[in-house]
């Protein structure tokens, strides 16, 4: 859904090659729940409609840019000059642009659509050149720091580094989410001179824009920890864990008992059902679709794709995976079962595997299990098979078995 009125673009920051996370991967790339950090950026900017982005790139941009999906446009900073000038690499694809230009950083996978979009509201209410999202921090270090006059008008932003021991002082602090007239960047990067360190920082821009008496306006965000950037992969860690709780949280308030959501990992694009409980040590991963009222875990891994229709179980320690199970069905203990069709209340017993060999292509080959089917303990499936419904398998059998 469309946020605005005005047209809005938007520039992702990603030049950087994270030199802490002592990687040979570019840092916007390394996945966070099974995403890349840059993907997480960009997921927020398109939820609020933004089809406009330009990502600026650098370090390996060939790999990057194999991340960013369809309609990001790249653009490459050679060498890192600092924000301001990584800004002004992305001005070109701007060119004739009228509207509002959002600027994020391409590290910080925590942001929501409800924030950018409360930044681009903001801007727009205000009527300001700049609107910038800033925050209270007791501790500030390491951020810039919004410096205002005695009426509280903002006059500049100064960085860490740069700051005098009263700036230093400063709790307010620059988060790193902008919203500019695209008219008003591009006249106030023109005029941003090297910082003592050589670069050109964007945030050097807000004292340009207050010399030539344009308005600036910013907005606090109480979620700071949404911008919490990622240099190390002690932070990815951190995030992960901040992450995992917003998704396992959402799913509770829909009707789902997580035992132990400290041992419990769900992908976001998962689906589960009303009633479900999900006992602890459980991964649950990428579009995979639970119904109501099932048990699973502990110890489970339910893989990519699978379904569970209503009312199944699954038992401690089973590793479901590109499978489909029918309603009232039981997948007992220690059993692999993949690329399964599992008909409606079947039991399939302890320490079942199903173990296709390659050359049974990716999905053409399965096995199938017809409804109120009962194979007892320690069946192998060694092949595509079909079993029909009603039967019983006696345990441990071998079924598929090429001759
Ligand atoms: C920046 C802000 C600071 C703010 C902080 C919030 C500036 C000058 N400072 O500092 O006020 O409090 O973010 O986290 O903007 N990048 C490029 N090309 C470059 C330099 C950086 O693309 O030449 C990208 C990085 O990859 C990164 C982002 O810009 O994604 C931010 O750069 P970083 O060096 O981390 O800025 P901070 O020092 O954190
Ligand atoms: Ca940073």
């Amino acid at each position: 859904m469309a946020v605005s009125k005005r047209p809005i673009a938007a520039v992702i920051l990603a030049a950087g090659d994270g030199t802490r996370m002592l990687s040979r991967i570019p840092k916007v790339i390394h996945a966070l729940y099974g995403k890349p950090l840059i993907g997480h950026v960009l997921d927020a900017i398109r939820a609020v409609g933004i089809v406009k982005i330009v990502a600026v790139l650098g370090y390996r941009s060939d790999l990057v840019r194999s991340h960013l999906g369809t309609g990001v446009q790249v653009v490459i900073q050679r060498s890192l000059k600092g924000t301001g000038h990584a800004v002004a690499q992305a001005l070109p694809k701007l060119k004739g642009f009228k509207g509002d230009v959002v600027i994020l950083y391409g590290d910080t996978p925590l942001l929501t659509p409800q924030t950018v979009r409360g930044l681009i509201e903001a801007h727009q209410k205000s009527g300001a050149a700049c609107t910038l999202l800033t925050a209270q921090l007791k501790d500030p270090a390491g951020y810039g720091r919004i410096v205002r006059d005695r009426t509280g008008r903002v006059v500049r932003i100064v960085e860490d580094a740069d700051a005098t021991q009263a700036e230093r002082m400063i709790e307010e602090i620059n988060v790193g989410a902008y919203c500019f007239q695209a008219k008003a960047l591009t006249t106030a990067l023109k005029s941003v001179r090297p910082a003592p360190n050589g670069e050109y920082y964007l945030t050097d821009t807000i004292a340009a824009l207050v010399r030539t008496g344009q308005k600036l306006s910013t907005a606090p965000t109480r979620s700071v920890g949404e911008f919490m950037g990622i240099n190390t992969r002690a932070d990815l860690a951190r995030v992960q864990t901040i992450m995992r709780s917003r998704i396992l949280e959402r799913f509770m308030l829909g009707g789902v008992t997580i035992i132990d959501p400290y041992t419990t990992y769900i992908d976001g694009s998962a689906v589960i059902g009303q009633d479900t409980v999900i006992y602890p040590h459980t991964v649950i991963e990428q579009g995979a679709r639970i119904g109501k009222r099932c048990q699973v875990g502990p110890f489970c891994r339910i893989g990519p794709g699978t379904v569970l229709e209503n009312d199944v179980t699954v038992a401690n320690f089973v590793d479901l995976s590109r499978s489909r199970v029918g309603a009232q069905s039981k997948i007992l203990h220690h059993s692999y079962i993949n690329r399964a069709r599992i008909g409606k209340r079947v039991t399939v017993g302890a320490g079942t595997v199903t173990a296709l060999g390659e050359g049974h292509g990716s999905g053409g080959s399965m096995i199938r299990v017809g409804d109120r089917v009962e194979i007892e303990g320690g069946a192998l499936f060694l092949g595509p098979v079909s079993v029909r419904a009603g039967v019983v398998v006696p345990a441990g059998s071998a079924l598929g078995r090429k001759s």
